[in-house]
């Protein structure tokens, strides 16, 4: 059995029934309004992840279309390609036509409140992207049809797996000729030991995909309208409709019959707990520029993601009271708006209720500060909010205090595990180009570091201490002396290094390293020991010269030891 409802713009949408209504669709009592442990129940928050041009964005603005924040398609691709108001060191945006910051964007669906984090496009931002993800509760895979499981793909699924979300998969771009279901299925259980259980499947492919069935109804979902910008209607039928012979050919008909017997009969069930615990991934198929099974995929999506959880997932220090505000920051901005020369932190809330004006500790120096301002941050408009519960992502301004990874909150100090850190794959030297602004120059580098821009490193073994730069992407470096210059006013030079890994090391205590003739040990800049090596070569070198030590591809923080730089 389905529901049809009529669309504002006049088409009918026939909602699938094996989608159960999340949970709490109807209205709110007045005083579940302000209840953490309700508000909880109806948040889903999650990030896209994907290859560059497997359709992250096309898929965002569907979600968003959807969702009834943007009326027409067309307003988050806009923002990706023409960005017209921006901050001056979104100039950088705009001449290279790249995605660098990245914030949240939340729509109301189905009783549900969708917090979507947004993340870079561009795999040189990564680093940011991976830290995005850590205060996700889900993640959306999106794969090109055609494509497959590309090298970004499988870098961000890594993450993913290293933070323990559950990821739902969109197999995209189903309108175009590629390969075929199976392939993909298969591809994401080799690659990924991920056992895919598909929500649907399609019928036809390339230009004569026509629609989805489902698979848990049997439903048949014809679509009828390939025009993308607007919710575009699907119609039910059953298989013993004739409409379905007048709309496909009897062999394709009869081959996604045999195609959906052998995934029944094959496949595995759906089991919610090896979902959760990262070991199954719900397959949906779909067109995300045709709108080709968008909603039908919002839908089970909702109904899979689980909301957060009254017990945060992430590792921490002290007991979390349900009803006590707590949150992370994720991401520090400077310069969003280039009237305010200010700088937002990015807060994840755990849980409890946030409200603005009120008193929070820095679990990491005890201080205690007042957030007076908070505000939801989509683009460039700004909205400020007087509350918040778990899963919402709010944007604080930041006093000078704030360090990436750092945990506010009320009541007796909680601590989550800090932002992990992950290995750079290119190394510079920045020196400071004008000695007259040297102190700018100093400051600018500080804060940049910081806020996660780039990674810093100083020789452990010379007197003199140099400090090397390293980023996961090449164009982090551009970033960060284009901000020192148009922020700080602060000209640099940039000397690349030769390095291309770093690994954190557990070293016993008072022993010596033996590195390979162009390592370099070195700490970071939380006054961790790393070295940085030049190849794999040269790693296989650390590890068999050094049985006794332990290398960290990924350092994660342990708040207990990290002395505050
Ligand atoms: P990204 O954010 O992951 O980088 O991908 P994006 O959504 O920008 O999509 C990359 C390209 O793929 C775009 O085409 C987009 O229109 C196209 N695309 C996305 N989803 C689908 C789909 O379901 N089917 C088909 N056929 N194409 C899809 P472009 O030509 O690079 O950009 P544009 O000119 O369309 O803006």
């Amino acid at each position: 059995m389905s529901t049809a409802e009529n669309l504002p713009d006049g088409t009918i949408s026939t909602r699938p029934s094996i989608i159960e209504r999340p949970l709490l669709d109807r209205p709110l009592a007045g005083h579940e309004a302000h209840d953490p442990a309700v508000q909880r129940l109806r948040r889903r928050t999650f990030a896209i992840i994907s290859h560059p041009d497997a359709g992250k964005t096309t898929l965002t603005e569907k979600l968003l279309l959807f969702g009834g924040s943007i009326d027409v398609a067309g307003a988050v691709r806009g923002r990706k390609t023409q960005k017209s108001a921006t901050s001056d060191w979104m100039e950088l945006e705009k001449q290279r036509g790249i995605s660098v910051s990245s914030t949240a964007l939340s729509f109301e669906f189905a009783g549900c409140q969708v917090n979507l984090l947004d993340t870079p496009g561009h795999h040189d931002f990564s680093e940011d992207t991976y830290r995005t993800l850590m205060a996700a509760d889900a993640a959306v895979m999106v794969i090109d049809m055609a494509k497959g499981i590309e090298t970004q793909t499988e870098k961000l699924f890594q993450v993913c797996h290293l933070r323990k979300i559950p990821i739902i998969t969109f197999v995209n771009k189903v309108d175009r000729p590629g390969r075929v279901p199976f392939e993909i299925l298969e591809e994401i259980e080799r690659r990924f030991s991920l056992t895919p259980i598909p929500q649907n499947w399609p019928i036809g492919a390339g230009a004569e995909f026509g629609g989805i069935v489902d698979l848990h109804t049997d439903d048949i979902h014809l679509f009828q309208d390939r025009q993308s910008s607007r919710r575009s209607a699907s119609k039910v039928l059953s298989w013993d409709d004739t409409e379905l012979a007048e709309s496909f050919r009897p062999e394709l008909i009869e081959s996604t019959q045999e195609e959906i017997d052998l995934v029944r009969t094959a496949g595995d069930e759906f089991d919610r707990e090896k979902f959760m615990a990262g070991e199954q991934t719900p397959v949906f198929f779909g067109s995300a520029l045709t709108n080709f099974g968008v909603e039908h995929f919002l839908h089970g999506f909702l109904k899979l993601c689980p909301p957060p959880s009254n017990q945060a997932t992430l590792a921490h220090q002290g007991e979390i009271d349900d009803q006590n505000f707590s949150g992370f920051i994720f991401k520090i901005q400077a310069n969003l708006d280039p009237r305010h020369r200010d700088r937002v932190a990015f807060v994840r809330v755990c849980s409890g209720r946030f409200q603005r004006d009120m008193e929070v500790s820095i679990a990491r120096s005890g201080r205690k500060i007042r957030l007076a301002r908070a505000m939801r941050i989509f683009g460039q408009e700004r909205i400020t909010i007087d509350e918040a519960f778990p899963g919402d992502i709010i944007g604080v301004i930041c006093p000078g205090e704030f360090r990436l990874g750092d945990t506010l909150c009320e009541g007796p100090i909680v601590n989550y595990e800090g932002l992990p850190q992950f290995s750079p794959e290119f190394f510079a030297v920045l020196e400071c180009a004008d000695t007259s602004r040297r102190k700018q120059f100093d400051r600018g580098l500080a804060q940049l570091v910081e806020e996660g821009a780039i990674q810093m490193f100083y020789d452990a073994k010379a007197t003199r201490r140099e400090m090397i730069l390293g980023a996961v992407g090449e164009l982090q470096f551009d970033v960060v002396q284009f901000r020192l210059q148009s922020e700080y006013n602060a000209p640099s030079k940039l000397n690349w290094r030769s390095f291309k890994v770093a690994r954190w090391v557990d070293i016993p205590k008072d022993s010596e390293l033996t590195l390979p003739y162009a390592g370099k040990w070195v700490t970071d800049q939380f006054g961790y020991n790393a070295v940085l090596l030049q190849s794999e070569w040269d790693l296989k070198f650390l590890e068999r010269e050094n049985p006794g030590i332990v290398v960290h591809s990924i350092r994660r923080h342990d708040s207990e030891t990290i002395s505050p730089k």
